[in-house]
């Protein structure tokens, strides 16, 4: 696959899941590094694997499954991605987005992102849940966008406005739902770096006096995707490791696996509470 994606790639790919899926989800979900046994909470789901699906870009990274999972989970009928491609396996940034294109082409208006992210702010702890407030697009900034190249008018305008790019209302969803359950809700800002190597304590001195507050090295490129399709997004990260500020500290993938196993009972949590305020939308 070139670097570019077309509209017959997506329309190829949103066809054919057309054709195996019981019906048109509404809402998307993208979860990330070791999040995603929580689509196997999805009662009589259909899952299709992403080597079935035209042009889908398939995840090389464990902790990553690679299916995408449809069903109604409280009272929503949900398309989650088992799993993400990141730019640093090889992908272009338009790759990347790939599989919200076609969740937009499927008729998905509203997209949750999950994603495991290094703490930035001190306070932060492994096991936290970060609602993203806002995001730094540090890579943007440098020039690898997913809107780069021709724009395909069919999905949105040349230049999207970013400047509400997390949906308010979907935020006030997500601090009532952790309200209700008792969880700890931090707030913040998430910043994508390329990766795949960590940050130096000199890195994240950078990251911290710019001002975020959590870093990962995805997330951004798709809700930049999904924004530029109109789609209202939800984001939270799930604190996988404290950033490493003094140089003593060690990061590794399998901690960061790890600690998904603590978020993710929280993140149901959350999520369930989402999705049920969402149905309760008139
Ligand atoms: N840095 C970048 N990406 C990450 C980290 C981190 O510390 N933890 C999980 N993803």
């Amino acid at each position: 696959m070139s670097e570019w994606i077309s509209l017959e790639q997506i329309d190829e790919a949103a066809n054919y899941l057309r054709g195996r899926l019981p019906f048109q989800p509404t809402v998307g979900v993208i979860l990330g590094s070791g999040l995603g046994e929580i689509a196997e909470l999805i009662p009589n789901s259909v899952a299709i694997p992403f080597n079935e699906i035209p042009n889908w870009p398939q995840s090389t990274v464990e902790g990553h499954k690679g299916r995408l999972v449809v069903g109604e989970f409280e009272g929503q009928k949900v398309a989650i991605s088992q799993g993400r491609v990141h730019y640093y396996e090889g992908y272009s940034m338009a790759q990347v987005v790939f599989p919200v294109r076609v969740m937009k082409r499927l008729g998905i208006q509203t997209l949750i992102v999950t994603n495991a992210a290094g703490a930035v702010h001190p306070e932060f702890e492994p096991g936290d849940l970060m609602l993203i407030t806002d995001h730094l697009n540090l890579i943007g900034m440098a020039g690898l966008s997913p809107l780069r190249g021709a724009n395909i008018d069919e999905l949105g305008p040349r230049f999207p406005d970013m400047s509400q790019a997390y949906d308010r209302q979907l935020c006030e969803f997500a601090r009532q739902a952790a309200a209700e359950s008792h969880i700890l809700l931090r707030e913040g800002i998430y910043i994508c770096l390329a990766g795949p190597s960590f940050e130096t304590p000199a890195d994240l001195r950078f990251l911290r006096q710019i001002g975020a507050d959590a870093v990962g090295m995805s997330t951004v490129p798709e809700v930049t995707a999904a924004r530029h399709g109109g789609m209202r997004v939800l984001g939270i990260s799930g604190i996988s490791n404290k950033a490493n500020l003094d140089g003593n500290t060690i990061t590794t993938h399998e901690e960061v696996l790890q600690a998904g196993r603590m978020i993710v009972p929280n993140l149901i949590q959350i999520l369930r509470g989402v999705l049920r305020r969402l149905a309760d939308q008139p």
